[in-house]
């Protein structure tokens, strides 16, 4: 088996750090997220380690893995974060992390956010458009506080990646062109409110390679002497996110070796390096536990027919993506058979995994569904009414239940009847 950190076979029984998956299925029932701790701080280690050699701010993409309990871990290891919505500023905020870490990224903040961002004085507002600069601007005057900004270069680098995660094409819709930016720096220089104290690109997700990385940089260095050619001088590069992990046979870069290729181009600079690491932190710290509910077999496929669906984990769905599966109690001995991971919802496009070599498969075996710590829970939903599954996390022999498995009831809390006379006879 590929080795992940904080899960592993012992006598033939998954476990999580010190506990045995199994007692979690009997306690909490599935479908279930896990995620090891260790895991996680293993992973915060090795970044922080690769980039120690310059001063650097690693902000967690918030987007990743939002549980509130994992933010308190990572603001207690003094990171901090990349959000993309008021919602996320205010989870950051009642985990305890810091407001002055945070980095605000995406193409549309509405006004109400803005102002927010503005009120709890957070690091900065990455801007991605000269509507955006100067609804900015408008409302931190109005407010008479101040707001620091940076500004998303695209730098039309392929991040050879999946097209629905691959943002840093001139084609895509984030970011703005040297040219663009040159003229919003320009128009912050003579703001009273508003201060240009950084910028930012973020190329895509689940890069494998550090060659497109490192052209990224590059271009925003070349844009940055340029800026420092005009006298504007900056605190912070932002270099974004994307840091690919092993889902299948990936072999993505280590940290050290993004490292290796962004550090020197900051060596002799007093520029802070601020990364927004989301995946690469959690990803293969998260397990989704699944039972299986029956097995269909028709003259033309095997389906396992689990109780967890797309509307847990949406990624194998929406990407293609695989995520290795594996039995709670070890069955290598056991004949293989091909089968089609699939769910209760009602749609073809409902897997988890297409034509998967796993042991012969029986109703009521349990499967953890690895590397479902990024982008599972938060891309969860309610289609077709079905409850979020809960969230434990695992900390040595401790298990915290990180959120609670919705309720039926919870299901409808935010609707309302109509009142007696709209209902017809
Ligand atoms: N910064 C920005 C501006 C981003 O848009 C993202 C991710 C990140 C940082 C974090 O990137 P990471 O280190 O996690 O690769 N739902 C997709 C991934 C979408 C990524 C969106 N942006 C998936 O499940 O693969």
């Amino acid at each position: 088996m590929r080795h992940f950190n904080g899960f592993e076979y012992r006598q033939d029984i998954l476990h999580v750090e010190d506990v045995a998956l199994p007692t979690l299925v009997t306690e909490f029932g599935t479908p279930c997220y896990v995620y090891s701790k260790a895991a996680i701080k293993a992973q915060w280690d090795l970044l922080t380690g690769a980039f120690a050699g310059h001063d650097c701010l690693p902000c967690y993409a918030v987007k990743a893995n939002s549980n509130i309990a994992i933010l308190q871990l990572l603001a207690a290891w003094g990171a901090g974060f990349d959000i993309v919505s008021v919602g996320e500023l205010e989870r950051v905020l009642a985990a305890g992390g810091a407001a002055n870490k945070v980095m605000f990224s995406g193409v549309a903040k509405r006004e109400d956010e803005i102002r927010a961002a503005i009120y709890h004085q957070i690091g900065c507002i990455n801007i991605e458009s000269e509507y955006e600069l100067s609804r900015i601007q408008t409302i931190a005057a109005e407010m008479k506080m101040p707001a620091r900004v940076s500004v998303r270069i695209n730098p039309d680098v392929d991040p050879q990646t999946h097209p629905y995660i691959s943002t840093g094409l001139k084609q895509s819709k984030f970011g703005v062109t040297s040219e663009v930016a040159l003229s919003l720096y320009q128009s912050t220089i003579d703001d009273p409110w508003v201060s240009a104290v950084g910028i930012d690109c973020h190329i895509g997700s689940q890069i494998t390679d550090t060659a497109p990385y490192r052209q990224a940089a590059e271009h925003v260095f070349r844009f940055v002497a340029e800026l420092e050619r005009m006298g504007i001088k900056l605190k912070h590069i932002d270099l974004g996110g994307g840091f690919g992990v092993t889902y299948e046979q990936e072999s993505p870069p280590a940290f050290d070796a993004f490292a290796a290729q962004i550090l020197p181009l900051f060596e002799g600079t007093d520029y802070q390096l601020v990364l927004e690491p989301g995946r690469s932190l959690v990803a293969n710290a998260g397990i989704l536990l699944t039972r299986v509910e029956y097995i269909k077999d028709t003259s033309v496929h095997k389906f396992s027919v689990v109780d967890a669906a797309m509307n847990d984990l949406i990624r194998p769905a929406l990407y293609q993506a695989w995520h290795t599966i594996l039995p709670l109690v070890d069955k290598s001995d056991a004949n293989s058979c091909e089968y089609d991971v699939v769910g209760p919802v009602c749609e073809s496009g409902d897997f988890l995994a297409k034509a998967r070599l796993l042991p012969e498969l029986g109703s009521g075996d349990v499967l953890a569904v690895m590397s479902a710590g990024a982008y599972a829970m938060t891309m969860a939903s309610n289609y077709n009414s079905r409850q979020k599954p809960c969230e434990l996390l695992v900390d040595g022999a401790q298990v915290n239940i990180i959120r609670r498995r919705e309720a039926l009831s919870d299901l409808w809390q935010h609707e309302s009847l109509l009142v007696d006379s709209c209902v017809p006879d």
